[in-house]
């Protein structure tokens, strides 16, 4: 802080529920952005230079260039799980506390994750857009949107990290086959409470009726799904991608759609977000949502609140709750 009698400075950076945000101004002097305008790098390198903490989502991006005429910066909340908009060597280096929002979003980001898989395996939207575009004249058993099974297929999910746990635990009620890939294996005790089975990544790309992606993005998985992965599932197979856009090469999709090589897919995060390819858009074999999975207002009220909390925290010279650099 910038003198012992000063109140902290804490840039919110996003929109937030209003009495958060006015708690939180009882006792820091803040910066906000209620009108939820998007920032371009200049302008958050210039906002934070003043500040004691900031509060961001994980569409702001933060790298060496805003943390070197931060200089009195302690640390950065991100509202969100993943954290693939920090760049935290830059961070450690720069002595600032970086922190996420796990855990009060995994059970609400899983029930999407399985929304989104139904609704493209399912041709919900699909058939509804059939619907409304007038084309239903009569009941058909076969002249109709045919869809895919979800009940006693078999999931692989990719990413095994608290969000893959909880949808796994969901398969099992719809009796699915679970399999999953992840960097380390999970102990047998945790497969079992999943009631799901290690494979390795080919595997699961050849064997999996539906397919979740719900891993970090990292630069080690950037288009880790492209041409080759594609080629590798079966035709009937669904996508589902509620991580990262960047995780999936967008254009090899839309390709594997438009040749119906894969079934369907089913798209809440994108590479250029909020830019959709119009190659995507174009294809009626896909669900696209604007990245809602953690998008409930109990949830998203949850979210905020521990990105507070951990501000507050490191401010006050204690660990965060939720420190990951
Ligand atoms: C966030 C998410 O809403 O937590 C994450 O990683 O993707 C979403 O829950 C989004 O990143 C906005 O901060």
């Amino acid at each position: 802080m910038s003198g012992t009698t000063q109140k902290p400075k804490i840039l919110v950076a996003r929109s937030i529920f209003p009495d958060i945000l006015e708690r939180l101004q009882d006792i820091a002097d803040v910066q906000s952005n209620q009108a939820d305008q998007i920032w371009d790098p200049e302008a958050l390198r210039q906002a934070l230079m003043d500040k004691d903490a900031a509060i961001i989502s994980g569409s702001e991006a933060i790298g060496a260039a805003h943390l070197k005429t931060a200089p009195n910066l302690k640390i950065i909340s991100n509202i969100a799980v993943g954290y693939n908009n920090l760049d935290l060597a830059a961070l450690k280096a720069a002595q600032v506390l970086a922190t996420n929002t796990p855990d009060v979003l995994t059970d609400t980001t899983a029930d999407f994750g399985f929304a989104l898989l139904m609704a493209t395996a399912r041709r919900v939207t699909e058939a509804e857009h059939w619907l409304r575009a007038g084309h239903w004249k009569k009941f058909s058993i076969f002249d109709t949107p045919l869809a895919m099974d979800i009940h006693h297929s078999t999931l692989g999910i990719m990413g095994m990290g608290r969000i893959g746990q909880a949808i796994a635990k969901r398969a099992a009620g719809f009796s699915m086959n679970v399999m999953y890939h992840n960097r380390s294996r999970l102990s047998a005790d945790l497969e079992e409470a999943c009631g799901a089975h290690y494979v390795d990544r080919d595997t699961l790309l050849k064997e999996a009726d539906h397919i979740i992606l719900v891993m970090p993005y990292t630069p080690d998985n950037h288009h880790l799904f492209g041409e080759k992965e594609l080629r590798l599932m079966k035709p009937t197979a669904t996508l589902i991608n509620i991580a990262r856009g960047g995780i999936v090469d967008e254009l090899a999709l839309a390709k594997a759609l438009q040749e119906k090589r894969i079934f369907a897919a089913g798209i809440d995060v994108f590479e250029g977000e909020p830019t959709v390819r119009p190659e995507l858009l174009a294809l009626s074999n896909v669900v696209l949502s604007p990245h809602i999975a953690s998008a409930t207002a109990k949830t998203r009220r949850a979210m905020i609140e521990l990105a507070v909390e951990n501000c507050l925290a490191g401010l006050a010279g204690q660990t965060p709750p939720n420190l990951i650099a």
